[in-house]
């Protein structure tokens, strides 16, 4: 097979920073998606070389055993490659490769190269001529991005259950390709499971499943360019139940009325989002709402949303989760960061996004307090590490280590807010719907969003740049002094319910009941943290906070139970710990316990001796950091 001359010329293209979309590729992918070629566009968290050679499009044929805790089988790779290049290089991290082979079945020399232990391990083919190849492999059972839950860790208690996590490098351990933000690649696979469990992916499922006698074949395909920590699968006792035209929710049996009730809103939603940004280009909106311990709050894996079931509260009062992982439909699935150090053109434009949702959907009260919430952590940050501090630069340089989530999610999202005030909402959105549109499907750098802004929002405009101050706000560190600030009045009444207790210790009993979620995790995060028992029992008592159905809530009170070394909670952080995996609650109350020298070292040790096998490779490695002190 013989790629066409102009795919190869473009390809090849070194003096362009952007390699234009290159004509479809000759096995019929739907499209092969640029690469960027500038130095601040590279990706240092892979071994591909893809201006030599790449993957375009992943076939996976694999069956999971959740005896031996493996999936195994065949991945088919299409590749782009230069005439002469010799080898391709992939990333692979634990996967144990039994033999790959060329087009006609002959086998390719390989070698795995020595493993670093973030990155994992090149795989270095010796492709040849070779421009698809079969690679037969299984995973490690301790593959990071996989966790294979006992059926005690379900809802239902009878049935084991399987999820991945791929972002952000994870995806080598169970998928042998070219794990990198930048180098795009549709995919599609053919999943074997035991009955009576249900396979659902990241792409469109291809209809009914093939009945293999106690088995069953799923198959799934994306055929738009993804970058491949996006490709996601779950496995378990789960059904659906539809939402609306386009969209649904996949969970256990026993989650399924409580998880649709709470995502109702998840039509009106995706509505809400064209109307703000464009259209929605993944066809159908899927979630799947999971055990409680899967590592993070939401990941938006395409088309199929992966959700923790610790949003539900039974008042949609934590569905900016929802919001959120809907909005990296735009900002990350379909725009996305070229490399990590990039992150908050992912995050910090989604969170963004996703205060715009919320303020569609449930108003502008709603998405003001939460606005405040997300904007006193970025000050908290500041405060503690430094204005100055490299880390705090939306751009992360090469070498320097972000200074935490809050500033990716927070200060990014802030920084939109401000542009967004300062050249106005309407001019505003038309600048990111457009910024959308020119790069869809494709990777983008800080740079290249910064060049965008100056071209297509700033024009020429030398006042508005200077009130601006863009290239300050993505690649300097701490807050432009230009930043839009939330309503100070926001919380004010909670702020001034803070004081009180400070003050004479009055507990605002009556207020609480009428008070929103962000209301009280405000009033949570501000109470000091020198209280004594009685005190703490009294707040307790008062505000029903260990009885509370809202995790949010709840884990603010055990954090400050735990910082307060107030033993007759105890208990419950064991069992939420025990049940919970969500790094963002598991790790602070760790944290909480250690700071508490020898009262709550011995607690978090006792503790976690029992819940670590239970967590995600994720949350085990911040809390090792945190318990063993490791890192
Ligand atoms: N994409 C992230 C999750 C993620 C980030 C995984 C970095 C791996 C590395 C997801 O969209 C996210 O931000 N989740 C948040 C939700 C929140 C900010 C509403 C979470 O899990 O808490
Ligand atoms: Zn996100």
């Amino acid at each position: 097979m013989r790629l066409a001359a102009a795919t190869l010329a473009l390809l090849l293209a070194s003096a362009c920073t952007t390699i234009p979309a290159a004509p479809p590729a000759a096995q019929g992918a739907a499209m092969v998606s640029p690469i960027l070629t500038t130095p601040e566009a590279r990706d240092t968290s892979t071994y591909a070389q893809p201006e030599v050679a790449r993957v375009t499009h992943v076939a996976l044929d694999l069956a999971l055993d959740f005896q031996g805790k493996q999936v195994g089988g065949t991945a088919v790779l299409d590749i782009l490659a230069r005439p002469n290049a010799k080898t391709i290089v992939l990333d692979s991290d634990g996967l144990r490769i039994a033999r790959i082979t060329d087009e006609a079945g002959r086998e390719l020399p390989f070698r795995v190269g020595a493993a670093d232990d973030e990155k994992g391990a090149p795989l270095t083919i010796e492709i040849g001529q070779a421009r698809r190849i079969t690679i037969a492999y299984q995973a490690n059972p301790q593959a990071g991005a996989l966790q294979w839950l006992a059926p005690e860790q379900t809802a239902g208690g009878r049935h084991p259950f399987l999820l991945s996590q791929g972002q952000a490098i994870l995806n080598r351990s169970w998928i042998p390709t070219q794990d990198s933000p930048g180098i795009r690649q549709t995919w599609e696979a053919r999943i074997t499971a035991p009955k009576p469990l249900d396979v659902v992916m990241s792409g469109i499922s291809q209809g009914e499943p093939e009945d293999l006698g106690d088995r069953r074949a799923f198959r799934f395909k994306m055929d738009k360019p993804v970058p491949p920590y996006l490709i996601a699968i779950a496995a378990g006792d789960i059904d659906f139940r539809a939402l609306g035209p386009r969209t649904g929710v996949w969970t256990e049996p026993a989650m399924l009325d409580r998880a649709a009730a709470e995502l109702v809103d998840t039509e009106a939603m995706v509505t809400a989002a064209e109307a703000l940004y464009g259209p929605y280009r993944w066809g159908r909106y899927d979630m799947i709402v999971l055990p409680p311990a899967f590592p993070y709050g939401g990941m938006e894996n395409p088309v199929m949303t992966f959700l923790t079931p610790t949003f539900i509260a039974g008042d949609r009062s934590l569905t900016g989760l929802v919001a959120h992982e809907l909005a990296h439909s735009w900002s990350g699935n379909l725009v996305t960061n070229s490399n990590w150090r990039d992150s908050w053109l992912n995050e910090g434009v989604t969170s963004y996004f996703e205060g715009r949702i919320t303020e569609e959907i449930y108003g502008k009260e709603r998405a003001e307090q939460e606005e405040a919430l997300s904007f006193a952590t970025v000050e908290d940050v500041l405060a503690e590490v430094g204005r100055d501090d490299p880390g705090t630069a939306l751009h992360q340089p090469d070498g320097v280590e972000s200074a935490g989530s809050e500033i990716v999610y927070d200060k990014g999202a802030a920084f939109l807010r401000t542009v967004e005030h300062i050249v106005g909402r309407q001019r505003f959105d038309a600048w990111l719907r457009s910024w959308f549109d020119r790069h869809a499907f494709q990777p983008a750098t800080s740079q290249m969003l910064l060049e965008d802004m100056e071209q297509n929002l700033v024009r020429g405009d030398a006042a508005l740049a200077s009130r601006l101050k863009l290239r300050e706000w993505i690649f300097e560190p701490g807050l432009p002094d230009n930043v839009v600030r939330p309503d100070p009045q926001a919380f004010a009444e909670v702020d001034a319910a803070v004081e009180a207790y400070k003050a004479g210790g009055t507990i605002p009993s009556g207020a609480w009941s009428g008070w929103t979620t962000a209301e009280r995790q405000r009033f949570l995060k501000s109470v000091p943290d020198d209280r004594s028992a009685q005190q703490l029992a009294a707040v307790d008592t008062a505000l029903g906070l260990s009885g509370t159905g809202n995790n949010e809530v709840l884990f603010l009170w055990l954090e400050l139970a735990m910082q307060n070394r107030y033993e007759p909670a105890v208990p419950q952080v064991e069992r939420f710990l025990s049940t919970v995996g969500r790094t963002k609650f598991v790790r602070p109350l760790f944290e909480a316990l250690m700071g508490e020298g020898e009262w709550g070292q011995p607690i978090a040790r006792r503790i976690y001796a029992g819940t670590r096998a239970g967590y995600h490779a994720v949350t085990q490695a911040a809390v090792d950091k945190v318990v063993n002190g490791e890192g």
